[in-house]
């Protein structure tokens, strides 16, 4: 195999195989010519590489890292944070944190967690990682079809790959902040078009229904179990942006789908043309998703999970004119989409509702205080229970309104 670039050459790590190309640059920086923790970063790139058989790096157009909440990091993560020196390569942004910035003594956050917090976020300033801290980074960063990316956040992964045709294999929070801080990745798994085809069908029987976020939601938590690590593609549904966020970040979560394909609608669907024959084919009926919806009684409704879209934020200003609160309602939306539509938020915030930045229902210690909560989220469906130790149900945005406010 040629060189990827003028003056490559191979450096063998161990089993025959195992090579990675490396460049001069890579050279100066393993040799501790950039400081060590830019040495210790780039061999943590080499080592990747050599497990998943890379053979050669890429450049990366951003980063995205996770491990911010102090909730998930602890103190031993702290530490190691604070014995980095090095600076961000690329553009580079941060998963969400346990608390908003600015607003956790509103939201109930305890001080000792928030100085925590704000160590680590310090943390990663000094490290050059910027402070959107959020799982839509698409919303703030210009991310195009074929940009190859190291985004850790599972469904921020899902989204790049699969709704926007971007190239990233789900990083581990280390790994994401090694290639913020390089530059680059190895380039295996999904950096590979070799490894973007479908691998399963999902063809899904809906033509009575109008399905909303939730719906989705319900499809991708219902799915992703069966799917597992595969990469499906879809028949016979035809979601918007928002829907495919759901559904992508659902499957992401009860499963491990780090690209999916939607027949007609996502983009290498609609470029290529897949070759789908002899894959096995799971049906899904419109029974198999309506189980998933159950009244429950809820003590705090949660929603933005993934972060709120400036469309789900009109949505949800719409439907909370007039009205006002009588639980809880939290709605976690990134610090740029709530500056964009201030009066949208405006408005949401009047009903007694709180829009809150940086922070979510899952990694924030907050929703630890409540029994139930509802969310319209096939992945804060699975992901509440484990993580905040809550019953969780799911509707729609429209009945988590109406429970919100009735
Ligand atoms: Fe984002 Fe938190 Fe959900 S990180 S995808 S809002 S669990």
């Amino acid at each position: 195999m040629q060189p990827w670039y003028s003056g490559a050459r191979l450096i063998s790590r161990g089993q025959p195989g195992d090579r990675m190309q490396l460049d001069p640059d890579d050279e100066r920086i393993l040799a501790g010519e950039e400081g060590e923790t830019k040495a210790k970063m780039l061999e943590l790139l080499v080592a990747l590489g050599k497990v998943f058989g890379a053979e050669r790096f890429v450049p990366i157009r951003s980063a995205q890292v996770s491990g911010a909440s102090y909730k998930t990091i602890g103190e031993y993560g702290l530490q190691w944070l604070n014995t980095l020196e090095a600076k961000a390569v690329v553009p580079s942004v941060l998963n969400p944190i346990g608390m908003p910035r600015g607003r956790w003594e509103e939201m109930g956050v305890d001080e000792d967690f928030a100085q925590k917090q704000e160590a680590v976020v310090a943390a990663y300033a000094r490290l050059g990682i910027g402070l959107e801290c959020t799982c839509t980074p698409y919303y703030l960063k210009q991310t195009s079809y074929g940009d190859h990316l190291a985004w850790s956040e599972s469904s921020a992964v899902s989204y790049a790959n699969s709704v926007i045709g971007a190239r990233t294999n789900r990083e581990g929070g280390p790994g994401a902040l090694a290639a913020a801080l390089i530059g680059k990745t190895p380039c295996y798994g999904l950096h590979l078009g070799k490894n973007r085809q479908p691998q399963v069908i999902i063809d899904v029987q809906m033509a009575t229904r109008d399905w909303t976020i939730a719906d989705y939601g319900a499809l991708g938590y219902y799915t992703g179990k069966l799917v597992g690590n595969r990469i499906p593609f879809f028949t016979g549904i035809r979601p918007d942006y928002d829907q495919l966020k759901a559904l992508g970040a659902a499957m992401a979560a009860t499963g491990a789908v780090a690209l999916y394909h939607v027949g007609d609608v996502t983009p290498e669907a609609l470029r290529q043309r897949f070759v789908t024959t002899g894959l096995e084919k799971i049906p899904v009926e419109v029974r198999d998703i309506a189980g998933i919806f159950r009244e429950t009684p809820v003590e705090a409704v949660a929603l933005g999970c993934p972060h709120c879209s400036p469309e789900e934020l009109k949505t949800l200003s719409r439907l909370l004119t007039g009205k006002s609160v009588t639980k809880p309602l939290y709605i976690f939306a990134s610090q740029g989409v709530i500056e964009a539509n201030r009066l949208l938020v405006k408005t949401i915030e009047q009903s007694g509702a709180r829009v809150y930045a940086d922070t979510c229902m899952v990694v924030s210690p907050v929703m630890e205080r409540y029994a139930s909560v509802m969310v319209n989220s096939g992945k804060a469906l699975a992901y509440v229970p484990d993580m905040c130790g809550a019953v969780a149900r799911i509707g729609t945005t429209e009945d988590c309104v109406r429970v919100a406010t009735e």
